[in-house]
């Protein structure tokens, strides 16, 4: 694999673990203000950005590329609120979605086209995702000035996975 381009992905790796690291806190946040729907749902998207991190490994490693990880720096681990929570989720899968599709230009570029199937899966997922987290966000600042709407929400997360979305 072309340096520049092992280097982008040893990148996406480091950002998958990230994203895991920071989906992790944000449970034990939901955890201790008692919002446990929210916190299995956020212990579900770490194991996602988990396996998000392998299948980016596995595919250096498929193609003889050096994986390295990186230091990693402390998630946010204060929020004010739930839709800060959310919000800061989805500020995350944003950024996911940039350095995927910079990558996949990055590749492109390169004429790598063993990449393009792969991105563009994550690309896919990443809509997904991006969908998942701004519903929520979108319903928890509705019934935000109701706890107990607020409870009853939270209390239906841990049913819900990024392919209901939409
Ligand atoms: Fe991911």
């Amino acid at each position: 694999m072309e340096p520049s381009l092992l280097e982008r992905y040893n990148d996406q790796i480091a950002l998958e673990h990230a994203a895991e690291r920071a989906y992790l806190q944000m449970a034990a946040w939901a955890a201790a203000h008692d919002f446990n729907g929210a916190a299995a749902w956020f212990r579900s998207q770490a194991a996602e950005e988990s396996e998000h991190a392998a299948v980016f490994t596995e595919f250096v490693l498929d193609r003889d590329g050096e994986v390295r990880l990186a230091a990693l720096e402390a998630p946010r681990a204060d929020f004010p609120s739930l839709v800060a929570v959310f919000e800061a989720a989805l500020e995350h899968e944003r950024k996911v979605t940039a350095s995927i599709a910079d990558l996949y230009g990055h590749a492109q570029e390169l004429r790598d086209f063993r990449s393009m199937p792969l991105l563009t899966r994550f690309l896919d997922e990443q809509v997904e995702e991006e969908a998942s987290v701004s519903t929520i966000l979108g319903e928890l600042r509705m019934v935000v000035d109701d706890p107990s709407a607020t409870l009853l929400l939270d209390r239906d997360l841990p049913g819900r996975r990024s392919e209901d979305a939409n």
